[in-house]
């Protein structure tokens, strides 16, 4: 089976008040259906910018993104937000729930934004994911009653809901005592067996060691750890 997700040659580089910026230098990377794969390293190294290169949110200075085979480049604006939308889940350090919506509400939010009407099925879906993350009982809660593992959890069950074959994780940890941030990553590798692709950037190594394949990055180079 070809790979979910492909980096081929893939550099970044970012125009700064008249300076080049080589965020990634000729990246290659594979994801696998059913991986976990992390990329560690310190703070501007360049993991943010290949994740988003990953994530269809930016495209490459050069080389090649395929996200279920179709280039990046390739598409129109507007395909390339459907592919985002559609099959791409995004989870955050900030967890970026909206204040004044529900929880049940959030974990919605993606497929209102696709068009999709609530209903019963839509319901049902929403309690399952709730009920896999833990907080069946939270789902009329409001963000700010929770605490932030329980709001990385809502999280995590917005990017599921509408069923993407793909995960990013940007520093999801990076706001959670170790308790929490063992639960997210647990449930990460969990959602990578049920055969969704996993990517994952942290600055812990402690953290990396929950992925099946873990890369070090430097100055926007990968290697093998
Ligand atoms: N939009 C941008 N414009 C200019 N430089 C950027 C931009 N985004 C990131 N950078 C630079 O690219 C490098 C990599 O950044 P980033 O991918 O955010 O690293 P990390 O996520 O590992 O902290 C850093 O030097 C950062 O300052
Ligand atoms: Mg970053």
């Amino acid at each position: 089976m070809p790979p979910i997700v492909e980096l081929i040659r893939v550099s970044k580089v970012y125009q700064a008040n008249g300076n080049a910026v080589h965020a990634l230098r000729e990246i290659d990377l594979a994801l696998e259906k059913g991986t976990f794969t992390v990329i560690v390293g310190r703070s501007g190294c360049g993991k943010s910018t290949l994740l988003n290169l990953a994530g269809a949110v930016d495209l490459p200075t050069s080389g090649e993104v395929r996200i279920e085979q179709q280039s990046t480049q390739s598409l129109r604006d507007a395909e390339l937000s459907r592919l985002r939308r559609t099959r791409i889940g995004f989870v955050f350090q900030f967890f970026n729930l909206m204040p004044t919506l529900t929880v049940e509400e959030n974990v919605e939010l993606p497929l209102l934004l696709d068009g999709i009407k609530t209903s019963g099925k839509t319901r049902e879906r929403i309690a399952e994911l709730l009920g896999m993350v833990g907080l069946e009982k939270k789902g009329r809660s409001f963000p700010h009653q929770l605490s932030g593992g329980e709001m990385q959890r809502v999280a995590i069950a917005r990017a599921l809901v509408h069923e993407p074959s793909i995960v990013i994780a940007d520093e999801p940890t990076g706001n959670l005592d170790s308790a929490n941030a063992e639960t997210v990553l647990r449930l990460l590798q969990h959602i990578s067996e049920t055969s969704h692709t996993v990517l994952m950037a942290t600055h812990s190594r402690e953290a990396a060691e929950f992925a099946s394949h873990i890369f070090s990055m430097r100055d926007g180079q990968l290697s093998v750890s």
